[in-house]
């Protein structure tokens, strides 16, 4: 059995208006569906775990929220961050909780924040993950790369298997340069690491311990009082003291270093939706290539008019109308308060006017 670990953390700048640090982009129905992509994280999960042995790691700002949206998962299985401390701080917290109720777990962390369109080719390649994770691997789930993406983690597989469909990872690099990442993709030898790990929490917790010391002790304290009367005040102390570290720097690099992380190459129709482009990329489309968000799902049935145009996305969020007429390969996201228009082309600069946004205060 599995212990699910969801990650619901981060705010999503590239899909400002939308995502905001008071509503971030997994509490949005952003999947075609009225599921939030949390919500749909968590069912794509069911066949493989149970609602007690479902975690989801989240900050103090949104921990309400999940628990409304997620009515099957125990409120203690909530496992609530002071402050934000990137995802090596939540995945450690979420291990070392878990471990003490089951030392020998075997854990999956699953980011809030992608879309699945194969959810039983997905549990497939997790169980044999688990298989994996079962013979000491730090596993990891490897997308065939289409483009010379910087902002994901690549593993460079030689090919050896160390059991049936388990391959050893030689390289784990994280977030390469454009120059790099391109030598890569073409090479051949190189796998996406699509952001989701199975272990076992014993076997990560040694990891950490031998890489992130200060990680795991600090973590391993807070799991101590974690039960007791003393964990608000425990986390209060350390939780700040903790490194702020992606688990990609922080463990999976080193570990693959040394022979500890595998891969399970899978096709399940993966998408990091990372910008209102590549969301645009995994929803259905009318024949003229428009995408109209949250159509079918979103509660206030939104209206868009849409005369001669093209390749639109469009994100309805206000009640208002959204027309546009005459255009093509643009995003327009209507919200309450802002309202974005920028090619799709640039959907990734999202996150610089943000920036700008916050200097302009
Ligand atoms: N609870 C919590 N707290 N979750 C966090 C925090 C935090 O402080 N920081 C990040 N997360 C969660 C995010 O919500 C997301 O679900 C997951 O951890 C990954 O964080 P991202 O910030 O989205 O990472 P990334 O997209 O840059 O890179 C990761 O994912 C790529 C695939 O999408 C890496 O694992 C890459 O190697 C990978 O290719
Ligand atoms: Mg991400």
């Amino acid at each position: 059995v599995l212990y699910g670990v969801v990650l619901a953390g981060g705010t999503g700048t590239r899909l400002w208006p939308l995502s905001r640090a008071g509503h971030p982009k997994f509490l949005h129905p952003l999947t075609g569906t009225p599921a939030s992509l949390l919500q749909a994280t968590v069912d794509r999960l069911d066949t493989l775990t149970s609602p007690e042995r479902m975690f989801v790691v989240t900050g103090v700002a949104h921990a309400a929220a999940v628990s409304r949206q997620l009515a099957s998962v125990p409120e203690e299985n909530v496992l609530v961050e002071p402050s934000p401390r990137d995802s090596c701080a939540a995945i450690a917290l979420a291990a070392a909780v878990i471990a003490r109720r089951d030392p020998e777990a075997i854990m999956g962390s699953f980011a809030s924040d992608h879309l699945i369109a194969d959810k039983a080719e997905f549990a497939s390649v997790i169980r044999k993950a688990m298989a994996g994770a079962q013979q000491g691997l730090l596993m990891t789930l490897g997308i065939t790369p289409t483009r010379p993406e910087t902002g994901y983690g690549y593993l460079q597989c030689g090919g050896e298997s160390v059991d049936g469909p388990v391959l050893v990872v030689e390289e784990f690099k994280e977030k390469p340069s454009y120059e790099v990442a391109e030598s890569y993709v073409k090479s051949g030898n190189y796998l996406w690491n699509a952001g989701m790990f199975v272990w076992r929490v014993d076997v990560f917790l040694a990891e950490l311990a031998r890489q992130q010391p200060q990680l795991a002790s600090g973590v391993s304290r807070i799991a101590q009082a974690w039960d007791t009367a003393g964990r608000e005040e425990v986390l209060g102390e350390v939780w700040p003291t903790l490194p702020r570290i992606s688990v990609d720097y922080a463990v999976m690099e080193g570990a693959a270093t040394v022979g500890r992380v595998g891969t399970i190459p899978g096709d399940f129709g993966w998408n990091d939706v990372g910008d209102f482009h590549t969301l645009g990329e995994v929803l259905t489309a009318d024949p003229a290539g428009n995408v109209i968000v949250g159509r079918d799902g979103d509660v206030e049935r939104p209206t868009v008019l849409l005369r001669d145009t093209e390749n639109l996305v469009v994100l309805p969020s206000s009640g208002r109308l959204v027309a546009a007429m005459g255009v093509r390969d643009l995003v327009i996201v209507d919200t309450p308060d802002a309202v974005l228009v920028c090619p799709r082309e640039r959907a990734q600069e999202v996150k610089h006017l943000v920036d700008e946004l916050k200097e302009l205060g």
